[in-house]
């Protein structure tokens, strides 16, 4: 099938790029001797996580209750919820756990702690549960020096109807860098953290079964992984412009594209209007502070090539480019088609309902994103 066949605007899955980028990062484990449990959030897509789990041990990382759901009917049954839980979402875990699935979830909170112990005990159930912890990041997770980062450890080995299942870090911060010096540095420090907080639980008696890390920056660029068991990253499948620009991979490794039809020109402007809009790219601003221009992704021909172009402005269903090259504007035409480089591609993907799978210049197949909560 060819891309002309396609509605706009739809998602272009490079399956080539995909298996590479998969191949790489297994490699990366298995060389550094830790367990690969990848994060689908970023596709969401049962066929993709195939790709990625392939030659591991099919261990999986969600961010939605719904992912883990459709991820379970679909053969994986090893899943890390990896948002904090609470106890509305306590009813959807256990019905999860009682369906076969070893559901880990995580939390940073004592008290919900007390009440997941309470809940699982009420149903004859046991979750294995991760203490949260902050590495630098400071958006959820105990700090590692702090009393309660050896306290809710503790409740939760004592507890009788959980499980420690050790400890569990994000660097979100490796995104906030711009050199891939200062990635490296603050992979290693995610290391170090962890492996210290490890040390310390240990030295109390308090067995830590795994010490679990991974960000697509830092698990692209870490060089040693000594004392780590277990590393998630997710966003390395498909990659985008802002880990292009960040150094995380090459441009060559980016895999998500949006194709997108020209709706509109204005010669006065010289701009050109895309049926891609804040609802099929995201209104991520990317790597801003890397590259002012980066504006809302890049612009690229059917064959995705650089055109130079970015889109510069977003409303909910139009996307603006403005084209500085005068040839570029005189040869496109309303209904001609581009591709877009999408700032991040986890936020694109999450948008739409299926991937159009490209192998060699032809579509070949059509998978299933599973949104929802
Ligand atoms: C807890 C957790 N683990 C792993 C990841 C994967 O990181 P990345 O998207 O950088 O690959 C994320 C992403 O937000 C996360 O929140």
């Amino acid at each position: 099938m060819s891309l002309d066949s396609i509605k706009t605007p739809g998602l272009l899955l490079d399956i080539l790029r995909v298996r590479r980028n998969a191949e790489r990062m297994a490699e990366k484990a298995k060389q550094n001797g830790v367990r690969l449990r990848p994060h689908v959030k970023t596709h969401k897509c049962i066929e993709v996580a195939k790709i990625q789990t392939a030659g591991h041990n099919g261990a999986i990382t969600v961010s939605t209750l719904a992912e883990a759901r459709a991820f379970a009917r679909n053969g994986f049954s090893d899943i890390t919820y990896a948002v904090p839980i609470e106890r509305g979402k306590f009813a959807d875990a256990i019905k999860i756990l009682q369906s076969g699935i070893k559901l880990n979830l995580l939390t940073d909170d004592a008290e919900t702690v007390r009440a997941l112990d309470e809940a699982a005990g009420k149903v004859g159930v046991k979750f294995d549960v991760f203490l949260k912890v902050d590495c630098g990041t400071h958006r959820v997770g105990v700090e590692p020096n702090t009393a309660e980062a050896i306290e809710i450890p503790r409740l939760i080995s004592g507890a009788k109807n959980l499980h420690f299942a050790g400890i569990l870090t994000h660097a979100g911060h490796s995104y906030d860098v711009r050199t891939k010096e200062d990635i490296l540095t603050v992979a290693r420090h995610e290391r170090d953290v962890m492996v210290g907080l490890a040390d310390r639980l240990r030295s109390q008696s308090i067995e830590v079964p795994t010490v679990s890390v991974g960000s697509t920056p830092t698990m692209s660029l870490i060089d040693d992984l000594d004392g780590i068991d277990e590393i998630r990253p997710g966003n390395y499948i498909f990659y985008d412009n802002f880990q292009a620009t960040l150094g995380s991979c090459s441009f060559e490794d980016t895999a998500l594209t949006v194709l997108t039809a020209v709706i509109h020109k204005d010669a006065t402007r010289r701009r050109l209007v895309i049926d891609a809009g804040a609802i099929a790219l995201s209104k991520d601003r990317g790597p801003v502070g890397l590259d002012a221009a980066c504006g809302y992704g890049r612009v690229l021909d059917l064959e995705g090539n650089e055109t130079g172009m970015s889109v510069t402005s977003l409303s909910q269903e139009h996307g603006e480019i403005e084209a500085g090259d005068a040839d570029i504007f005189a040869r496109l035409r309303v209904g001609d088609r581009l591709r877009i480089l999408a700032n991040h591609s986890c936020l694109t993907a999450a948008q739409h309902s299926h991937y159009h799978i490209l192998e060699n210049g032809s579509i070949v197949d059509k998978w299933e994103i599973f949104s929802g909560w």
